[in-house]
């Protein structure tokens, strides 16, 4: 269980630094879905990231004092819960295999944090995203507190502590990008089958199901998000999910879809002709937004901001826009009047990435540490950062909008790790160019 224990030494040395403290750390709750059905249960990634441990009523405390200390508190051993859920751990098979210093079950939190928080400086914690916990932490405070006259004193500040996970969850090490390889290669090919298998007259449940298969039965738990499968105009609804419409020949099919494998995500969009060919006004977009994403992955490397990718891809939606008559040069002007104005936002009104991790919006400042002047700079890409690289083109009926383009949405979406002179695009093997596309769905047929 290295990789836990050593980012334990590392949130440590971090509290330590900052003045030392006690920090709590919870996994998720159990949440029950209708009557007494429960939602599949998935840990928390901050909890996960620190302890490898996936059993819900978890909380994990560090103590940066004079000492450390890790220590867990879990379910405990209960034959009878166990032969109806399954095997638990319980704190003293738990210490061990995980590697903490001490663990107790879950309900003695109420006796012995407060004995670990007395004379810690600060509590590091994550207040206002579990109120019941919120309400625990409050009275041991004030328990803790109560004993000042016995010479005994309480943290001064609650700190976040996330504001440090998250700094160490952006920089991902080995073991966490050879997972995330693996989670995109797993999606790459649950994106090709769905091509393969695509034909006019299918529902977009259909070709779900074709990526939850895939995903399954090469190990994934879960998809990372709510997959998206849009044909037609549902292509252009940004967060539209697969719906029962039919694929129409000449229609093209947008797929946003990825696993989650041992608690990393992968994230990619593909978009192609349900019938396998593209015709001429949707191959002409798609090469626009195939050329932007390639602009965007040229800027990532150590060095380089995290918005430089965007602001490539907008340069090229934005000629694009111009070129095919999307936008009106009379009407809007020249490329750069279009940027500044922002007029490509009728057609491109999101971002073109974001972290990916352990969660697929992953956490991270967007913005360097160290202010320059009055502001933060955008953050400084270092090699160990993921990031996806998405645009796309959505083109809504209107008027002036020339109706050969209607209802085209194209999205076209990678997963990116910075190295030390450039990226790895960990989902490079889902097919993407147009001939690589029309291939793939020729042998479909
Ligand atoms: N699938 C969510 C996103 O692309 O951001
Ligand atoms: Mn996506
Ligand atoms: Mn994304």
């Amino acid at each position: 269980m290295k990789p836990y224990a050593d980012r334990r030494e590392a949130v440590l040395a971090d509290m330590r630094a900052r003045g030392g403290g006690i920090a709590i750390i919870p996994t998720a709750r159990e949440a029950m879905r209708n009557s007494d059905a429960d939602y599949p249960y998935r840990h928390d990634s901050y909890f996960y990231y620190l302890t490898g441990f996936i059993e819900p009523e978890s909380v994990l405390v560090l103590v940066a004092g004079k000492t450390s200390q890790t220590i867990l508190f879990c379910r405990e051993k209960n034959l009878e819960r166990e032969i109806w859920d399954g095997y638990r751990f319980g704190p003293e098979a738990a210490r061990e295999k995980f590697g903490l210093d001490a663990a107790f079950p879950i309900d003695a939190m109420d006796t012995e944090v407060p004995k670990l928080m007395a004379n810690a400086a600060a509590i590091f914690y994550a207040l206002g995203s579990d109120a019941r916990l919120d309400a625990q932490v409050q009275g041991w405070l004030n328990a803790v507190r109560g004993q000042a006259r016995a010479g005994i004193t309480a943290p001064a500040a609650v700190l976040d502590i996330r504001v440090l996970l998250n700094e160490m969850r952006l920089r991902k090490d080995p073991t966490e990008i050879d997972v995330m390889r693996r989670a995109a290669k797993i999606s790459a090919v649950a994106h090709e089958r769905a091509m393969r298998l695509s034909r006019p007259g299918m529902h977009e449940y259909e070709i779900e199901a074709e990526l939850l298969h895939e995903f399954r039965r090469n190990g994934s738990q879960y998809p990372a998000y709510t997959s998206i499968v849009a044909t037609g105009a549902n292509s252009c609804v940004l967060h539209y999910r697969a719906g029962d419409a039919v694929l129409k020949d000449g229609d093209l099919v947008l797929i946003d879809a990825g696993c989650e494998l041992d608690s990393y995500a992968s994230d990619i969009t593909r978009t192609y002709p349900a019938n396998g060919k593209f015709s001429g006004p949707q191959k002409a977009l798609y090469e626009i937004v195939l050329a932007a994403q390639a602009a965007a992955i040229a800027e990532i490397r150590p060095g380089k901001r995290f918005t430089d990718g965007h602001d490539a891809a907008v340069r090229v939606l934005a000629q694009g826009m111009l070129d095919t008559g999307l936008l009106d040069a009379k009407k809007v002007g020249s490329l750069d009047d279009v940027i500044a104005k922002g007029d490509f936002r009728q057609f491109y009104m999101h971002r073109t990435g974001h972290w990916l991790g352990m969660d697929v919006h992953d956490v991270g400042e967007y913005r360097d540490p160290v202010p320059e002047g009055e502001e933060k700079p955008w953050r400084t890409l270092e090699a160990g950062m993921a990031l996806t690289v998405e645009p796309g083109i959505y083109v809504r009926p209107g008027e002036g909008v020339p109706e050969q383009f209607w209802n085209i949405g194209i999205r076209i979406e990678d997963d990116a790790v910075v190295t030390h002179d450039g990226c790895d695009i960990l989902s490079e093997d889902a097919p993407k160019s147009v001939a690589d596309i029309e291939a793939i769905m020729r042998q479909g047929k």
